[in-house]
């Protein structure tokens, strides 16, 4: 039973007003088919161009960039794990039914349009698009279409949006001019019918050739009319957000210099922006652009946050560095996004810009980062270039810095730190920011999520998450902004997983997180409170199948059993071995992705990283006949591991995403080196101690039988059947609370992590109503999730109760988020 006392006469700060916020990033193709509704996949006909300066791997398989980052391309199709059910074809999304087409380079619609499709038509002949998944087309629903086009002949065309069977669902037509120039047609559907798998055809009545400059086909339907994607964008104002940081992310760094986000290149007449291809794996036509995210959060009501770029390509993916004139473009192009948003229309060019573009009155913006994710001495010089420029032009804008910039003695308001973490490291860190310095920077969370371990995307992970949540807000006069990362997922094209909501074409589903910061998000009081807890702790739900690990030749294995049973390999992680008959040589080796992953400083080092037997367990007892061959030799015994479903790789060409991979696979290890056994937690093939090292009667030239009995409560190590060492393994809090009140209400949020109920002991020193509110997130298990079949699987319901008073009891039900509502007397 946990107790918690509340004191409402002892205010600690007030709540700060921008402490929920979204951020937006191009991924998983959630700008265009996502927040940007384009439903022609391809419409510029770019996708098949590798971007500029990377040479081909394999073909079209991948590329590689000037400083050796590679990626899967496809033909511009994207990861290999998007092609299922894709037809070949030499223009992605693009395909013909007796018309003949090719791309053509040089007559383009304009400068920046790199490619038009040139069609040659017998009567009757088509091409179509397929969309990003097929075209989402409902009953009573109006589709706008343009394109710009230069016909060698007078030509009818019929447009038609058909279904898998070919029945026509909305159709028009338009007569093209000759011209050897192009022309825009506009077109638009009334739709009689659904399909969410229909194509856009485009059939030519006669004979005839025609050069396709640019496509487009939209929904007339949008949010506040103003061209975003409408259940998304109402999913998003359910979060009731006070902030919108954009456009990234690693975008904005980009994986090459051309590949990174400019503000000129995001503005004006969407077929004259430049497009290029987003580190995260297709080409963006850009038309989700700057002026765009302004007016998502002016109707949302959302201070915006602009991530600038000062002068680094993305970090992690071997960085090129801006310089000299280069870098001074992209300080003008800062100030320039800055007025476009500020400036009167009156008074510069970018807000008469503005003005022309629709929008007379400034948009305003209230922050900036500079840089993303960027760090070491070449962001240091870099950001304090940006900085006094910056703030000495726009004094009331807030910068946020990407590090401790403060530590090496530069003006720091605000840093923005990113977590991406297992549950465990969330439930142990809700005390982070109590010792932060609070004459430092304020901090902002701009990135953070459940990205490792057994539980993504599910209830059990948003209670860790909410545990983070309670201890910032119980430190919110440092704490001041967050943001979960990345927000959305394109089902269809996943390319970072877990995200805050994930659609498809036609269906939109929140995370348990996404409830989770709707209730935390709503139900903000206007000061803090005091609040005492006596909590419960846990031992962790560990759960896997056991390994062995190296870092040295010399180690040989035989007589492998798991759990009493002869086990085989099941999972060769990284390096190589041999086996002869029982004996199994391990042979450390290099592994790309290591050399490329930018979190573990690891090039060069060498491993060879095996795991055993198929059951994943929580109690574990792995024997094996071990052989080190000298003293220089080791081992680590890892135990559940298991497999993390992050999909995001640094380097996309390495193996496929669904493998096990040395870096994301979670374990626990018992290092055995040097004469000693250490227990140690692993993420990210870090090692951290959990409890002192012992000195173990270790044999050399010989095998060694070598047993571990892991349990969640300790790991009993033994050699030759002597038990040499017992690690206990950790207890995690798994209760949390955080209280804020305004006049008439006490708001207390709870998380029970566990998954027994807790009558929970409340103190409260004042009067309050014995009638009140609880807003409960619960489920029926760790592992629930929504989905789009039932995407309120766990969702907040709101319960009315009595009995509250100075001294109560609250049931806290197993697994759960609880807020109450409590109405003072
Ligand atoms: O949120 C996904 C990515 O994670 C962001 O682009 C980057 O900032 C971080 O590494």
């Amino acid at each position: 039973m946990s107790n918690i006392q509340i004191k409402t006469r002892e205010s600690k700060f007030p709540t700060a007003e921008n402490l929920y916020g979204l951020f937006f990033e191009d991924i998983n193709r959630s700008g265009d088919s996502g927040l940007y509704p384009e439903m022609l996949r391809n419409r510029a006909f770019e996708d098949s161009i590798l971007p500029e300066g990377c040479t081909p791997v394999n073909g079209s398989y991948g590329f590689e960039t000037p400083t050796g980052w590679r990626d899967e391309f496809n033909n511009g199709e994207g990861l290999s794990r998007w092609l299922d059910g894709v037809e070949p074809t030499d223009v992605p999304a693009w395909y013909t039914k007796n018309a003949r087409m090719q791309l053509e380079l040089k007559d383009t619609l304009n400068a920046n349009r790199k490619a038009a499709l040139l069609v040659t038509f017998e009567e009757g002949t088509c091409i179509y698009n397929v969309g990003f998944c097929g075209i989402p087309v409902e009953e009573g629903k109006g589709y706008d279409f343009y394109m710009f086009a230069k016909a060698a002949q007078d030509l009818s065309l019929t447009l038609i949006l058909a279904d898998e069977s070919g029945e026509v669902l909305a159709q028009t037509a338009i007569d093209l001019k000759t011209s050897d120039s192009f022309i825009r047609y506009d077109a638009s559907f009334a739709a009689v019918k659904t399909s969410y798998n229909s194509k856009f055809i485009i059939k030519a009545e006669a004979a005839g050739i025609v050069l396709f400059g640019f496509t487009s086909l939209m929904p007339q339907e949008t949010y506040k009319g103003h061209g975003l994607r409408k259940d998304l964008m109402e999913m998003l104002e359910g979060t009731h957000s006070k902030f919108l940081r954009f456009p990234g992310g690693c975008i904005v760094e980009g994986f090459t210099r051309e590949t990174m986000m400019r503000f000129p290149k995001t503005i004006g007449p969407v077929w004259e922006r430049p497009s290029h291809v987003l580190m995260w794996h297709y080409r963006t036509t850009n038309g989700l652009g700057y002026h765009e995210y302004l007016q998502f959060c002016e109707d949302m009501n959302l201070e915006p946050m602009y991530v600038i770029n000062c002068g680094l390509t993305c970090q992690a993916r071997f960085v090129d560095y801006i310089v000299d004139e280069e870098l001074e473009e992209l300080l003008q192009e800062a100030y320039d996004a800055i007025d476009y948003a500020t400036a009167s229309a009156d008074s510069n060019k970018w807000g008469a810009l503005r003005a022309q573009n629709g929008h007379p009155e400034p948009f305003g913006m209230k922050y900036v980062e500079i840089g993303n994710e960027n760090e070491g001495p070449e962001y240091l010089w870099r950001y304090r270039k940006f900085y006094d420029a910056l703030k000495e032009r726009y004094p009331d804008i807030i910068f946020i810095a990407n590090i401790h910039t403060e530590k090496d003695g530069h003006p720091t308001e605000v840093v923005d730190e990113h977590y991406y973490s297992t549950p465990e490291f969330f439930q142990e860190n809700q005390n982070m920011f109590d010792s932060y310095d609070r004459q430092g920077p304020e901090i902002f969370i701009g990135e953070y999520a459940v990205t490792s371990g057994k539980h993504i995307g599910d209830l059990y992970a948003a209670l860790a998450e909410a545990m983070y949540l309670t201890g910032i807000e119980n430190n919110q006069d440092i704490v001041t902004l967050t943001s979960y990362a990345p927000l959305l997922q394109n089902v269809d094209y996943t390319a970072w997983y877990p995200d805050l909501i994930a659609f498809n074409n036609h269906e939109v589903v929140g995370i348990p997180l996404y409830y989770v910061i709707q209730m935390m998000a709503a139900h903000r009081g206007k000061e803090v409170l005091n609040t005492v807890l006596d909590g419960r702790s846990m031992y962790t739900q560990n759960v896997g199948i056991p390994g062995i690990i190296t870092f040295s030749d010399g180690v040989s294995l035989k007589n492998v059993t798991y759990n009493g049973q002869p086990a085989a390999i099941t999972h060769q992680l990284a390096g190589e071995y041999t086996q002869n008959a029982d004996e199994i040589h391990l042979f450390p080796g290099t592994n790309r992705e290591l050399e490329t992953f930018p979190a573990v400083d690891e090039k060069n080092k060498k491993i060879c990283y095996l795991t055993f037997g198929e059951e994943e367990n929580t109690h574990i007892v792995w024997e094996a006949d071990i052989k080190l061959d000298s003293k220089d030799t080791g081992f680590g015994i890892t135990l559940w591991n298991a497999y993390c479903p992050m999909l995001y790789k640094p380097d996309e060409t390495s193996a496929s995403a669904s493998d096990w991979s040395p870096v994301f696979t979670e374990h626990f290890s018992w290092n055995v080196q040097e004469g000693k056994g250490t227990g140690c937690s692993v993420h990210w093939l870090q090692d951290t101690p959990i409890a002192d090292s012992a000195k173990l009667p270790l044999l050399y030239g010989e095998y060694m039988h070598i047993k571990v009995d892991a349990s969640p409560e300790k790991i009993d190590c033994y050699i030759n059947g002597e038990l040499t060492q017992t690690i206990p393994m950790q207890l995690h809090p798994c209760t949390a609370v955080t209280a804020s009140a305004d006049e008439e209400t006490v708001y207390v949020k709870i998380v029970n992590l566990s998954a027994e109920a807790d009558a929970m002991s409340i103190q409260l020193d004042c009067d309050v109503e014995s009638a009140y509110e609880a807003v409960v997130l619960t489920g029926d298990s760790a592992n629930a999730r929504n989905d789009f079949a039932n995407p309120r699987a766990v969702s907040p319901v709101v319960i009315a109760k009595e009995g509250a008073g100075r001294d109560f009891v609250f049931d806290a039900a197993p697994l759960s988020l609880n807020i109450l509502k409590l109405k003072k007397a």
